[in-house]
């Protein structure tokens, strides 16, 4: 029974002998045969790549001088078209490096003719297992590219989820954050930032106003001017929003940007009145992404100024509330990309 297990698991394995003599090839099936694996043979490098069209082959074993093609031709190409490992078997020693064979040709070892069937086994046994172990590593790293895809799904969604929350209590505002994040994202691609970046400002950007549920309802969605008291409860929702999110291990500074998103460059903003020096890059982008949509759009308390005043109110402020190249990139995709909120 044990026997069956090994043979049926070896079986799986194919290893091509490609050698002119006859006598060598007899010798090598044999060996292989016996060993347990399936083996085909080829008495030169065009007949090798003939059952390489066909047949999914783990190892080629192969000699150097044969006619037609050689083992050298014969190696670079199975090196750029299949999956298989090459093990060449030379008698003229001298006149090929290790480096050669391996390096430049790109075959996985190489034995001295004549051949030591017992050695060649061995070396054989050598190579399956480093490609067994190389095969077991990109499985795991596929396994692992999969799961982070999936996580980053299940992010997304429970951020979606979170946005949806906010917005169901505060209508006036509903498709906001969905809009900053959108312009957000746009400014910092025009501003090429890496990608992670990119994905962590538009994470934040779809919850930024998530405090905004500790606001009650009735001063979120009032139609008149607010009262001192109330915008200071409006101001509270950055500090709530970080509250909110601080626990949730992201893989960006969801929770501070978030904070951070009505701070101003001179240090007039809240709630910490920091200066653009101790803010985030990603923070300054959602200031004023967040600004230009605001404007643009209606509020309970004002109709829609539209996006000429939004630009213009970005522009006279720079530097000053603003960061300088995050405005100037803002203005360049209204003004030449044609960027439009939709
Ligand atoms: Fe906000």
């Amino acid at each position: 029974m044990a026997w069956t297990d090994t043979k049926t698991h070896t079986e799986q394995i194919h290893i091509l002998i490609v050698d002119d003599e006859k006598s060598i090839r007899d010798s090598l099936y044999e060996a292989m045969k016996l060993t347990g694996y399936q083996c085909s043979v080829a008495g030169n490098g065009r007949e090798a790549l003939t059952i390489l069209e066909k047949e999914f082959v783990d190892v080629a074993i192969t000699d150097i001088n044969m006619p037609l093609m050689d083992g050298i031709e014969l190696t670079k190409i199975i090196k750029e078209k299949y999956d298989t490992d090459v093990i060449i078997m030379t008698g003229f020693v001298n006149d090929f490096s290790y480096e050669d064979i391996i390096v430049d040709f790109g075959a996985s070892d190489f034995v001295h003719k004549p051949v030591g069937l017992k050695e060649i086994i061995i070396r054989l046994k050598r190579v399956l297992r480093e490609r067994r172990i190389l095969k077991e590593n990109r499985q795991a790293e596929e396994q692992l590219r999969l799961t982070m895809e999936n996580l980053q799904k299940a992010m997304g969604a429970t951020i979606q989820t979170l946005a949806l929350t906010v917005e169901t209590r505060d209508p006036y505002t509903a498709g906001h954050q969905k809009r900053v994040a959108t312009l957000a994202c746009a400014i910092a691609k025009e501003m090429v930032l890496p990608k992670d970046l990119t994905d962590g400002i538009r994470m934040a950007g779809a919850i930024h106003d998530i405090g905004k549920i500790s606001v009650p309802a009735e001063i979120l969605s009032k139609p008149g001017k607010l009262s001192d008291m109330e915008m200071g409860l409006i101001r509270t929702h950055s500090q709530a929003g970080y509250d909110i999110l601080k626990d949730i291990d992201f893989p960006w500074p969801i929770a501070r940007i978030v904070l951070e998103h009505h701070e101003r460059m001179d240090g007039s903003g809240y709630p910490d009145g920091l200066t653009g020096r101790d803010t985030l890059i990603e923070s300054k982008i959602l200031a004023v992404s967040d600004v230009v949509e605001a404007i643009a759009s209606h509020r309970p308390y004002r109709p829609a100024l539209g996006i000429d005043k939004a630009l213009e109110v970005i522009s006279s402020s720079s530097g000053t509330l603003y960061d300088t190249n995050v405005v100037e990139n803002c203005l360049k995709l209204f003004h030449q990309k044609g960027f439009n909120f939709i």
